[in-house]
């Protein structure tokens, strides 16, 4: 069946205006016109929605304008507005756009544009990734400090020149440290992906800075920070990179980790929100 035409898909719409339209979506559909804080949950960090308060809505992502249907088993396609014990409202965004789906770095950060038009300050940003570090295990969190974009695009259009100095906010960073003072911090490299990476790519990831490995979040953060919102980036480390693992890569151990360190890292991620 095709595909209905998605409005970021015409190149003379501009994406603010179809963000705006979705957020007025999500006003209507769940009856919260005002969201405070925002978070993308990747493999592994599902569970955290259930935690951080209680379900005001759950709807379908692809009622909303402009997103589109998950690609991947995996990655739920659902937004829910969650109401905290602190009385915030959270806007949970569990359908991601990867940048590999090949639809364009437009639909890749529409829902961090989206999140940012219901009001959020805050966005909350994790994926499951590959660990360089060889200290690192399967199951470990570790947060976001800085990225490298290695997939040669840019969610910015044309001459938009944003300050990414403190990106992945040092305060957000030491407020997830005071609950969990063990959490380590590293560079996330995203590559274009689908394909894992080949062990030299690893290797060049870890001569220029990077520790971790993942093909989504720096694009996502890039478009946050243009929208004025303070972010906070987490990895599930999967499975250590290729090649640091000796043993080959598979979608599987991927999601088998995540569902692994789901309880553990979800309790940890709703913590933090809770002191957001
Ligand atoms: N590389 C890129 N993306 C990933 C990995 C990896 O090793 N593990 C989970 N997502």
């Amino acid at each position: 069946m095709a595909e209905p035409s998605n409005p970021l898909d015409d190149p003379t719409a501009d994406p603010f205006e179809v963000a705006a339209a979705a957020a007025a979506d999500i006003a209507r559909l769940t009856g919260v016109d005002h969201h405070d804080i925002a978070l993308t949950l990747g493999s592994g960090w599902g569970r955290a929605a259930d935690l951080i308060g209680e379900t005001v809505a759950t709807i379908p992502a692809p009622e909303v304008t402009g997103f589109s249907r998950p690609a991947l088993e995996g990655h739920v396609g659902t937004l829910r507005s969650i109401r905290t014990p602190r009385g915030r409202n959270v806007l949970v965004i569990g359908a991601r756009t990867h940048y590999y789906e090949g639809h364009g770095v437009r639909r890749v950060v529409h829902s961090v544009r989206t999140a940012a038009a219901t009001g959020a300050a805050t966005m909350v940003l994790t994926n499951g990734a590959g660990g360089i570090r060889h200290t690192w295990r399967p199951g470990q969190p570790v947060l976001i400090s800085d990225h490298i974009n290695l997939t040669a695009d840019s969610p910015l259009e044309g001459a938009t020149f944003v300050d990414l100095t403190d990106l992945y906010a040092r305060r957000l960073r030491d407020l997830a440290l005071r609950i969990d003072p063990s959490l380590e911090e590293g560079v996330y490299c995203q590559f274009r992906g689908p394909q894992y990476e080949t062990p030299a790519e690893v290797q060049m990831a870890k001569t220029i800075g990077g520790h971790i490995v993942g093909m989504s979040t720096a694009l996502e953060a890039i478009a946050a920070r243009q929208a004025g919102m303070e972010i906070l980036g987490m990895s599930l480390i999967t499975n250590l990179a290729a090649g640091i693992q000796t043993t080959p890569l598979s979608h599987a151990e991927v999601i088998e980790a995540g569902r692994e360190a789901e309880p553990r890292i979800s309790a940890l991620l709703a913590k933090i929100v809770e002191a957001l």
